[in-house]
Order: structure tokens, then sequence, then C-alpha cells
């Protein structure tokens, strides 16, 4: 069932992404490691500001200056063809305007920062088609029509000539996924794609992606601070806080194993079924504020909002992501073996 030993679609390595700022330097992104496998989706979740969109950026150079991309590698590798680190790549060149739309698209929460509201939907999408395949206006129409089909647009001939205005919320959210679809991409990175959407247009868009996803083997990153839309569609699951990873696993793994503090109190913020109305009681959020990025804490980022967190130890350096069960990772201080091992001799059988 484990598809671990096949090289992932992407893999990213040590991944900072930098802000130069007058005030200082803004880590947005700062030393992040994830696979996206093909066929799979790994979901990447995180409270706000936790650097989930730079990062997704970073994957397709798109970060907008000052950021940058300082260090690390993102190596993405095609299906039969070989294979390419972004992160050495030019953010203007040839080589990654050819990866984007192409090879690895990109769908955002709000579809009207990605369509042009001056031109019809049927004129973006030919274009688009056009751009990346060497066919015929005529062929690029037909195909045109195919992708709004396929995604559940209906009388799809006589939509070309609208708008995207004249389209609801979720109408627009299809026709921005059959833009990213209609090139087949091996890699899909969705980045809230269906926050600003009803519960059921979102339930309608996640089957979509899920079936176009079966039919194409193609990798999915998705991003979401939604722990259910998680349950639902990820097989992988990479939690973030300020600028890293700071656990990574199986989507069991994560939701019955979890390792991280941070993890365990994103779990716990899940509202109960019923529990509202039983308590009358609030949702339970994660205890603090989600430090200032001009401010980070020294040690472990989330040594300031841990309930664990032990003086002298987390506050003091910043632990790296370790393998602390099979493919299962986490960055925590009191949960590397060598620690446990060291206060617990005994128990840990020394
Ligand atoms: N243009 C920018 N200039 C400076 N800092 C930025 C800019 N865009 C984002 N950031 C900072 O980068 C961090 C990560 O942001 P972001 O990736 O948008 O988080 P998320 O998507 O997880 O909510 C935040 O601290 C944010 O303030
Ligand atoms: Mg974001």
């Amino acid at each position: 069932m484990s598809t671990t030993s096949e090289t992932p679609v992407l893999s990213v390595r040590g991944l900072k992404t930098h802000f130069h700022l007058r005030e200082g330097l803004i880590k947005a992104v700062d030393g992040v490691d994830l696979d996206v496998r093909r066929g799979k989706t790994l979901c990447v979740v995180g409270e706000s500001g936790s650097g989930k969109s730079m990062m997704a950026r970073s994957v397709l150079q798109i970060v907008t200056p000052p950021g940058r991309v300082v260090d690390g590698s993102m190596m993405f590798s095609r299906d039969g063809g070989g294979s390419v680190d972004i992160a050495a790549l030019d953010p203007t060149g040839k080589e990654i305007r050819a990866i984007r739309g192409r090879d690895i698209a990109m769908i955002f929460q709000e579809p009207m920062n990605s369509l042009s509201p001056v031109h019809t939907v049927g004129d973006q999408l030919v274009e688009k088609i056009l751009l990346h395949h060497k066919i015929g206006t005529k062929a690029a129409i037909e195909r045109t029509v195919e992708a709004l089909d396929r995604v559940g647009i209906p009388d799809p001939r006589r939509r070309l000539a609208a708008y995207p205005f004249e389209l609801s919320g979720g109408m627009r959210q299809r026709v921005m996924i059959a833009m990213a679809l209609a090139c087949r991409p091996a890699m899909l990175i969705a980045d809230e794609p269906t926050t600003a959407l009803d519960v059921t247009t979102q339930a309608n868009i996640l089957e979509l992606m899920r079936t176009l996803q079966d039919e194409t083997g193609m990798a999915v990153m998705f991003i979401t601070h939604d722990l259910g839309v998680v349950a639902e569609i990820a097989d992988e699951v990479a939690v973030m806080y300020l600028g890293q990873v700071v656990e990574r696993g199986s989507v069991e793994d994560i939701f019955y194993e979890p390792q991280h503090p941070y993890t365990l109190a994103l779990l716990a913020s899940i509202p109960k079924l019923g529990a509202r109305h039983s308590t009358g009681k609030r949702l339970t959020a994660i205890e603090g504020m989600v430090p200032h990025p001009l401010n980070r804490p020294t040690g472990c980022p989330f040594n300031t909002r841990c309930p664990e967190a032990v003086a002298g130890l987390c506050d003091r350096a910043d632990p790296a992501l370790k393998e602390l069960r099979p493919n299962h990772f986490g960055a925590c201080h009191l949960r590397d073996p060598q620690h446990i091992k060291s206060r617990n001799p005994v128990e840990a059988g020394v």
C-alpha cells in the first residue's frame, strides 16, 4: 500500500523564503521539508501566518519581492522525464515559466484573482491551452468545452462567452479548476480553494478534484486550515508553524498518533459535534497568539505557547525535524528519542 519508495513528484528540503524589510527580516518560510507523491494528496495545515501560502508560491517561484527563496532545494520529477531543482531556477526564466501552468498548476482561494475580469472564460482557457500546446485554435476551443464540461459546468459551449463576474462563486472556482487542469499537470497546488464557498459547493469541488486526481494520477498539495477537509482528502499531512514543518506523516499518524504539541493543540481545537449546544461555550482556540514574524521566539518556535515547554531546553535550541516513528516526522525536543532516553534511562531500556 505504501508508495514511499517511489520518487516523489516534488521533494522540498530546507526551503527558506525570506523578506528583507526595513523593519527587519521576515522568515516567512524557514526550513521546510516535505514530499508530494504521484496520485496522492498532501494536506498542509497550520494557523494563518504559518507560511503555507509563501511555501506554495515558492514552489512556483512566484513570491512577491522583496520576498525571495534564499535556501533549500525543490526537486521536481516529471513522469518519465528528468528532474529539476526549482529552487535553482531564475524566477523570470524560461524554464520555470514552462513548468508553471503546464507541469504544476495552482488554484487560489479567490478565483477572481487568477481570472481576468475583462476576458471571457472561453478566451482565457483557449489562450492557456494554446500557450502550452501545439494545436490549432479550433482544437483548443474543443478542448476548452471538454474541460468545462468535465468540471460540471452546464451548457459549456454557451459559457465560453461568459465573463467571470457573470458566474457564481462555485462556478468561478470550477472554471479555475478547469483552467488549472486543462494542461494535465503532474501536480496541482490548491491554496485554500474552497474556503470562500458554502459547504455543499465545497463538497462538490472536493469530490470533483478527487475524481480528476484518480483519473490522471496527479499529485496534489492542498493547503487548508480546515481539519475536517484534511480528514476527508489527505493521504499525508504536513503541519506548519512559523515557517517550519513541525510534524508530517500519514493522515492516520497525524490524527491518531499526533506527536507534536502544536498538532495536539490543533486537533483539540476541532469543534466536537454538538459540543457548542451542550456547553454553551465557544469553540476551543489554541492558547495565545501566533508570535509576530519579526519577533520569532528563540528555540522551538512553538515554545511560547506550548503547554509542555521545558525552560532551558525548549527556549534554547530549535529542534530538528526527526523521524520519530517510521515515515512519521516531528520537530520537538521532548519527543526526540535521545531526549527520552536521557531522561528515563530505565524505561528506555538503557
Ligand atoms: N509581502 C509580504 N511582505 C512581508 N511579509 C510577508 C508578505 N507576505 C507574507 N508575509 C509574511 O509571511 C508569513 C507567512 O505568510 P503566509 O504564507 O501568507 O501564511 P499562511 O498562508 O500560512 O497564512 C507571515 O508572517 C506574513 O506576515
Ligand atoms: Mg495563506
